[in-house]
């Protein structure tokens, strides 16, 4: 039987194709109607039955010749508010929008994928449920998706990211920590203005902020461990509105990303408690507002070994990078990982010899030849994970 990777390879034409017209027409979170329309009508062409969910999501389901667990694999849809700068023949036609986070390739990659397991339907027991998500760059497609009952009777779940700074051919895995929770926040502290040359006749907002921002440089350092990765910055500070007044009010904005619940349950208490606790010692009042924003990724040990396995076997053992450092950036996916064990790898996309451009860049351009390697291994991953679990 010709293996995976072979008969993707035949396949590369078409899941160019597919990514090129994805590319050439992406969508922001919560609007992906031209895609989600591709999506369904290919996997329809190849008798997968789909349904729409979450607005503008798509969840395809093939069943095997024989029942059996559900594995569910996710490709995510979004682009970005970005002006592409390529330059390339089919970048986006569309003002302001861009796949500059490899979306496009994720879509058609899976697509491809779809295509290579609905050729051995007969060899399947059990199913495999295809995600295509919406929104991962906004709101959070996949909790949407979930709401709407994606995950029922799933027993394991994989997802993939395009990776620049991994070598196209090559494929990353991370075992735990992977990607880190997300908590925007905002504080606003309010005094009591005065003229700047009478200031014990007010409350100094940008006094108190600024000490306030000093202060919160202390919770990382001195009350989580350095083993453990985590990271609070303030990106904005406002206030006031003249040399000579006392300004009564201040914003801060910022971030914590750090991973699992216990350090996001205490980092997010601290913050609070730090803010109110230095506001009152300045006199003026702090409102304190915290976000909850993606749960991160943490994989699980045992889906990781197997699509670094299935990798290996697919690509040879010198293709696959097991990843040390986890990433602060955040990621969705983490969503799905609450209701099956999973795991979230990187497909590498990167063009050797060339300069890294990264994600989120008018200029990403990663290497196409990826999309059969990507292609290939969800379908392994699929297959293997199905007889890993109905041995189990
Ligand atoms: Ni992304």
């Amino acid at each position: 039987m010709p293996t995976l990777l072979s008969e993707a390879a035949a396949l590369e034409a078409e899941i160019i194709a597919l990514r090129r017209d994805i590319h050439r027409h992406p969508e922001l979170g919560r609007s992906e109607i031209a895609t989600s329309v591709l999506v369904e009508r290919t996997l329809n062409a190849l008798g997968i039955e789909t349904r729409r969910i979450a607005d503008t999501g798509i969840v395809g389901e093939l069943r095997g010749a024989e029942p059996g667990p559900i594995v569910a694999l996710r490709a995510d849809m979004d682009a970005l508010p970005i002006q592409e700068q390529t330059g390339l023949a089919f970048a986006s036609e569309t003002p302001g929008a861009m796949h500059a986070c490899g979306h496009d390739l994720h879509t058609a990659a899976l697509l491809g994928a779809a295509k290579l397991l609905a050729a051995r339907r007969d060899s399947i027991h059990g199913a495999v449920r295809f995600l295509f998500q919406p929104d991962e760059e906004g709101d959070g497609g996949a909790q949407r998706m979930i709401d709407a009952g994606c995950m029922e009777g799933v027993s394991a779940v994989f997802g993939a990211h395009v990776a620049p700074e991994l070598p196209v051919g090559t494929i990353g895995v991370r075992f735990g920590k992977a990607y880190a929770a997300s908590n925007p926040f905002d504080i606003a502290l309010r005094g009591r203005s005065a003229h700047g040359a009478e200031p014990h006749l007010g409350a100094d907002a940008i006094v108190a902020a600024s000490a306030l921002v000093g202060a919160i440089q202390t919770l990382v350092s001195r009350e989580i461990s350095p083993l453990d990765p985590a990271v609070i910055s303030i990106g904005s500070f406002h206030a006031g509105t003249a040399r000579n007044i006392i300004a009564d009010e201040a914003h801060l904005s910022g971030i914590i990303r750090c991973f699992g619940a216990e350090t996001r349950a205490h980092l997010t208490r601290r913050l609070t408690a730090l803010a109110e606790g230095v506001a009152a010692a300045h006199g003026v009042q702090a409102d304190v507002r915290i976000q909850w924003g993606y749960s991160g990724i943490i994989n699980d040990p045992t889906m990781t070994a197997l699509v670094r396995d299935s990798a290996a076997g697919l690509l040879g053992q010198g293709a696959v990078t097991v990843e040390q450092e986890p990433s602060l950036t955040t990621e969705d996916f983490g969503a799905f990982l609450e209701h099956a064990p999973g795991s979230f790898w990187h497909i590498g996309v990167g063009r050797p010899g060339s300069p890294c451009v990264p994600l989120h860049n008018p200029r990403f351009n990663p290497d196409e030849s990826a999309l059969r390697f990507a292609a290939a291994l969800h379908a392994q991953v699929a297959m293997d994970a199905l007889s890993h679990l109905s041995k189990s």
